[in-house]
């Protein structure tokens, strides 16, 4: 909204949340989430014809078109618990926008959403006897964590999907209208709703498969003399296959791929397509599998017990240049290790607060620390989890001097110099490379 509100200074853009404390935040120079260079695109327009408010109904009445954004967790009860998207959410604005209309407006799907839910949605706004009318359009939102300014900025495409009737068309040429001002025709794509729904959900499955596909393949080259870097530069050199996203990881997190997977599966079920729905629900087990594998090679490493061992985690941000923790393989990975009873110390320059909520209930055996030379002091090993840039910058050979010996280096992102590091007298295990180690066994 505060792209749309820059970039349209015509438009008068109203931002509203239950949330008090957050759309305060919204207010000030700290703004409740990080994202690099953000804060420059709110202070163009704030106050100049973007607000942030908590009056939500009279936000509804003021305005012609409404962006509904509030969140889709998977349901964890009744009919397709941990599997299905949870609509009461929106369910309950689309109750609160009849209710306060007095004329008709265009909804906007930006939540990512199951495939037919803007037919629901149309279906309970026009339920009214009011004469107004509702015009539900889909508007999935393809931006990055990290990257989100650049990526709204600069879109690959704008995705906006209507009904094939005049008033259909109608809301769909208003919505265009707004990205028009910044984002060239050509890359705004037009479907009807259905497919623009299940496009957001087939983009990120594409985008996980992706990465399970690499991480598979990670494993069979730790087993092997091929290194997971060169296959991936290889077959990424291949126009048809393309360079990204093809970083071997300890496995993805955030909050999308994994709920939009879930909500793929749940929807092949429904419709009986029971094989498309396995092999789909196989990208999130081979991203278990990532995540289990990591921790096992630490435990198998370390002389097959970590019981007692101090180890830090560097990053918890389930990516880097964010301080979000959904669906962090560093959080499964800490439980895992803690299983095991190790020691853990947590470093991670934006996410500590989320960390520090995250593992609430194991703050006995985890400390939380800013400083990642403190988080190594005395570890039997460092676990590189997050991909942030400054873990590359460190002083190794400080932190190898103040570790206990012998001293391992577990690169879960494959972002270090392994062979400086093996020649300072760190054992190292990388992702899909063999293991670097100065013992046979
Ligand atoms: C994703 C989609 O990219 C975005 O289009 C959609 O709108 C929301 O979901 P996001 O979750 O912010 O965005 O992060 P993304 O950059 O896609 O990374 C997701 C996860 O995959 C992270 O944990 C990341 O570290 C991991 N990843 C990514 C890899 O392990 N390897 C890669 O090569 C790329």
């Amino acid at each position: 909204m505060a792209v749309i509100a820059m970039k349209c200074p015509e438009y008068k853009v109203t931002v509203v949340d239950v949330n008090a404390s957050r759309i305060d935040a919204w207010q000030t120079d700290d703004l409740p989430i990080y994202e690099p260079g953000l804060l420059e695109v709110v202070k163009a327009a704030r106050g100049r014809n973007l607000f942030f408010s908590t009056d939500i109904k009279a936000a509804i009445r003021e305005s012609e078109i409404i962006f509904v954004s509030v969140n889709t967790p998977t349901k964890t009860f009744g009919e397709g618990a941990g599997k299905a998207a949870d609509l009461q959410y929106w369910e309950k604005v689309a109750r609160e926008i009849l209710q306060e209309s007095t004329a008709s407006k265009v909804v906007i799907e930006k939540s990512t959403l199951p495939v037919r839910t803007a037919s629901t949605m149309e279906s309970i706004l026009n339920a009214n006897s009011r004469g107004i009318h509702f015009e539900v359009v889909s508007n999935p939102e393809f931006l990055a964590e990290g990257t989100a300014v650049k990526d709204l900025l600069e879109p690959d495409r704008v995705l906006i999907g209507a009904q094939q009737t005049e008033a259909g068309d109608a809301a769909c040429r208003e919505v265009v209208d707004i990205y028009a001002h910044w984002v060239p025709r050509g890359r705004i794509l037009t479907t009807n709703v259905w497919s623009s729904e299940l496009s957001k959900l087939v983009a990120n499955a594409f985008l996980a498969q992706r990465i399970s596909s690499i991480n598979s393949i990670s494993a069979l080259c730790e087993r092997t003399d091929a290194s997971v870097a060169e296959v991936a530069r290889v077959i990424g050199a291949d126009s048809r296959l393309g360079a990204r996203f093809l970083n071997a990881s300890v496995g993805f997190g955030g909050s999308c791929f994994k709920k939009d997977i879930l909500n793929l599966v749940y929807i092949c079920e429904s419709y009986g397509l029971n094989e498309v729905a396995r092999y789909w629900e196989s990208v999130l087990q081979m991203n278990d599998y990532q995540e289990t594998r990591f921790v096992r090679a630490m435990v198998r490493g370390m002389f097959n017990t970590i019981v007692g061992k101090r180890i830090a985690l560097f990053g918890f941000a389930f990516k880097a240049d964010t301080g979000d923790t959904r669906e962090t393989p560093a959080l499964y990975i800490s439980r895992m290790l803690l299983e095991e009873r190790a020691r853990l110390v947590i470093t991670d320059p934006k996410a500590l607060g989320n960390a520090k909520a995250d593992l609430a209930d194991a703050l006995d055996r985890v400390e939380l620390v800013e400083d990642p030379y403190e988080a190594a002091a005395g570890a039997h090993a460092v676990a590189v989890v997050t991909e942030w840039a400054l873990y590359r910058e460190l002083d190794w050979g400080k932190i190898y001097d103040s570790m206990e010996k012998p001293a391992f280096v577990f690169d879960g992102r494959n972002i270090l110099e392994h062979r400086r590091l093996f020649d300072m007298g760190f054992n190292v295990y990388p992702i899909g490379m063999p293991a670097m180690k100065h013992f046979s066994i």
